[in-house]
């Protein structure tokens, strides 16, 4: 069930927390199915909601770094210390920051690792809910897992439907595209996701930054949530580079990033959606996943989809759309 966001829906979203049930909820970068996170009952209905793998680790959410010991264990001084101390001030923000775990953390919300990935969201609806649940809560991205994220109340509710005890309707998520995870365990710490905090930026703080290019080489994984085959439409999605001969675009729908096509005819396709008429890569990001749905919704053939710059959140950007064609 969609409630807005009232005060009054966030305490009444708060108290089903409490007890152990599990709620969709807004954040800056996209909507998460939350639950407490030292409830092992409540974190296995998450991934049974999502169907997410039970190899796949949950973030943990907390509402303001001075709780940092809800959720993991920073040793007073070190390397570890020293990075995360720079880190701070990237909180409430879109960084997840994997450190050793709590004791307390179940492994089901870890999926069995001994750290956990961790952040301090920049939404005052998320804010408010943790303060007022009383508790870390566990939340990963509210879709059914390997389907695209959702960034609006109805796209969770497209996706889960009456599974989720509520969904708190907080609007559009202003970024779009999920936090970085970054992993303060390694040395130099190690990028696991590129998101929102640029690799650009972390390097102007940290000095050297890691970069995970080739994790399916890796045993184990060191983020197993980076399948290659992730956020995809049902229907077919290739770069504009990729078009399938065999393929006529009349069935097929456009996603540009601007208005420099090169030899792409958009009046050929059948829907375009132009994600920046100025090409700005943060209003490109923050419409990508609405319109991969609305594109999904439209029973086309194909989806067609521009590339963008692989840097600053362009690095982000092309991560999520590599996978989603599955390459
Ligand atoms: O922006 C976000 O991060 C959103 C909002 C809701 O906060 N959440 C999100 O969660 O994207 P999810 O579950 O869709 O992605 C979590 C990512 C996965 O790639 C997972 O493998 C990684 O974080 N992760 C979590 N804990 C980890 C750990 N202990 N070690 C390595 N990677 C971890
Ligand atoms: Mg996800």
């Amino acid at each position: 069930m969609i409630i807005p966001a009232t005060q009054e829906n966030i305490a009444r979203a708060a108290s089903v927390i409490k007890t152990g049930g599990v709620v969709a909820f807004p954040t800056e970068t996209v909507y998460g199915l939350g639950a407490d996170a030292k409830n092992p009952g409540a974190i296995r209905r998450i991934f049974e909601i999502k169907g997410r793998p039970s190899t796949n680790p949950l973030i943990i959410h907390i509402p303001d770094p001075q709780y940092l010991n809800l959720a993991v264990e920073l040793p007073e001084r070190g390397l570890m210390r020293d990075n995360f101390e720079k880190l701070r001030r990237f909180w409430p923000g879109p960084l997840s920051l994997v450190l050793p775990k709590r004791g307390d953390i179940p492994l089901e919300a870890t999926a069995g690792r001994y750290t956990a990935a961790v952040r301090v969201p920049a939404h005052p609806v998320a804010l408010s809910l943790i303060q007022a649940s009383d508790c870390a809560v566990a939340a990963p991205s509210a879709n059914r897992s390997d389907y695209i994220s959702p960034t609006t109340a109805q796209h969770v509710a497209e996706d889960l439907g009456d599974k989720v005890d509520l969904i708190l309707d907080g609007g559009p998520c202003p970024g779009g595209l999920e936090s970085t995870v970054l992993s303060l365990i390694e040395d130099p710490p190690l990028i696991l996701r590129p998101g929102l905090v640029t690799r650009e930026t972390l390097e102007s703080v940290l000095g050297k930054v890691a970069m995970l290019h080739d994790f399916a080489q890796r045993t184990p994984a060191p983020s197993p949530g980076l399948s290659s085959k992730h956020y995809s439409p049902r229907t077919k999605l290739v770069f504009d580079s990729d078009i399938p001969a065999e393929l006529g675009c009349a069935q097929a729908g456009l996603i540009s990033f601007n208005d420099r096509l090169g030899r792409i005819d958009p009046s050929r396709f059948r829907a375009h959606i132009r994600l920046s008429l100025s090409g700005d890569l943060g209003e490109a990001a923050s419409r990508l996943y609405a319109a991969l749905r609305e594109m999904d919704e439209k029973n086309l053939e194909l989806i067609v989809i521009q590339r963008c710059e692989d840097s600053g959140l362009g690095l982000a950007i092309m991560d999520r759309l590599q996978r989603a064609v599955g390459k």
